[in-house]
């Protein structure tokens, strides 16, 4: 018989409109209704949680709230016939975390179509290492392929590159034997995303031109950026022609100031990437890319490991930028 009290992370509002994060108690009763019931056994820390985890109401509208938009672990209750008690799963997205209660907790219970089986060759903690972000990267650079990106072509910048998405970016590129030019704001990264598989590493200044040319000597044959901004419309001027710019993000800016001049003469693509709905069918293709030929044997380097007790520290360094790598929560 399973105790039917377990911990998580609770954010709550008071009458002030001031939250607070506390690790409480819970019963498997107060979890919203769902086809299956997930005894996690590992999460992961994204900037999205890090939102939620402050009361952004972009992200969750309603508290108290447990944040967590990547889980992984074990299938407890099962109320349909493709899960089963034992089988090992994943849930990354959809509506997990932001005003689903999340996997910043030791049980979920969401919709059977949330989740998917544990791709073969990965285990728990590898799949949380690689979680939404990994995803993110994953299916930016299947996106840009679908647009004609080859290695040959030259190399793709990745901004933000030493958070999580840039991480997983970094490393996914060098994996499928592309050159990498990492941007990053830190300093002490440089070793980090060489070891990851960067080519060069470049200030963060060195994508964000302030002329107002239209277009910029091209630097780059694609890019994945993590930043918005001006940044993105860097990326997009400095490109060289018919590449591909994948838009995942927007630590830097969620505005957009641009020329049509990328498109129309230089054909680049601007690739919105939202990972969080993403169809089913095209997500177990790409968590097998993943667990085959774009399997990383450096997630070792990637990691920071903590409890959820000591969780606390790590949102205050990723609502900063201050984060490296992903940060990955065992239950
Ligand atoms: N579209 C999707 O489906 C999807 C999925 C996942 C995440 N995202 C988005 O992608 C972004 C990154 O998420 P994440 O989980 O990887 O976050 P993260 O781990 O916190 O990484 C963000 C990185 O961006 C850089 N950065 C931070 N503040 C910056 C600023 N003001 N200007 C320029 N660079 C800055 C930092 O890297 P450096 O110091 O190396 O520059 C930081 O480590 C977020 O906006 C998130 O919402 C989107």
């Amino acid at each position: 018989m399973m105790d039917n009290s377990f911990r998580a992370l609770r954010i709550t509002e008071d009458e002030s409109g001031n939250f607070s994060r506390n690790i409480i108690s819970r019963t498997i009763d107060e979890l919203p209704e769902g086809d299956v019931l997930i005894k996690i056994h590992y999460a992961a820390l994204n900037f999205k949680d890090a939102l939620s985890s402050i009361g952004n109401k972009g992200v969750t509208r309603k508290y108290p709230h447990t944040p967590g938009i990547d889980g992984a672990g074990v299938v407890v209750e099962s109320k349909v016939g493709n899960f089963n008690p034992g089988d090992e799963v994943v849930v990354t997205s959809y509506d997990l975390g932001m005003n689903v209660d999340g996997a910043l907790s030791q049980y979920i219970r969401v919709p059977a179509k949330w989740v998917i089986p544990l791709p073969e060759g990965i285990n728990l903690k590898e799949s949380m290492i690689i979680g939404t972000a990994g995803l993110t990267a994953a299916i930016s650079l299947y996106k840009m392929e679908r647009n004609g990106q080859k290695p040959e072509h030259g190399p793709i910048a990745v901004s933000g590159a030493s958070g999580g998405v840039g991480s997983m970016a970094v490393s996914i590129l060098a994996k499928a034997g592309y050159q990498v030019i990492a941007s990053t704001g830190k300093e002490d990264c440089y070793d980090f995303l060489k070891k990851l598989g960067a080519t060069e590493v470049v200030d963060r200044e060195y994508i964000n031109d302030d002329s107002s040319r239209p277009m910029i000597k091209p630097k780059w044959a694609g890019a994945i950026d993590t930043v918005g901004g001006n940044t993105l419309a860097t990326l997009l001027k400095g490109c060289k022609p018919t590449g591909s710019v994948a838009a995942c993000g927007l630590v830097g800016s969620p505005n957009l100031s641009t020329t049509v001049f990328p498109f129309i003469i230089n054909g680049i693509n601007l690739l919105g990437i939202d990972s969080a709905n993403y169809p089913l069918e095209e997500r177990h293709y790409v968590w097998a890319k993943l667990a085959n030929e774009w399997r990383l044997s450096n997630l070792d380097d990637i990691v920071t490991d903590c409890s959820l007790d000591e969780l606390d520290p790590y949102i205050e360094m990723m609502l900063k930028g201050e984060t490296k790598g992903r940060i990955v929560v065992k239950m």
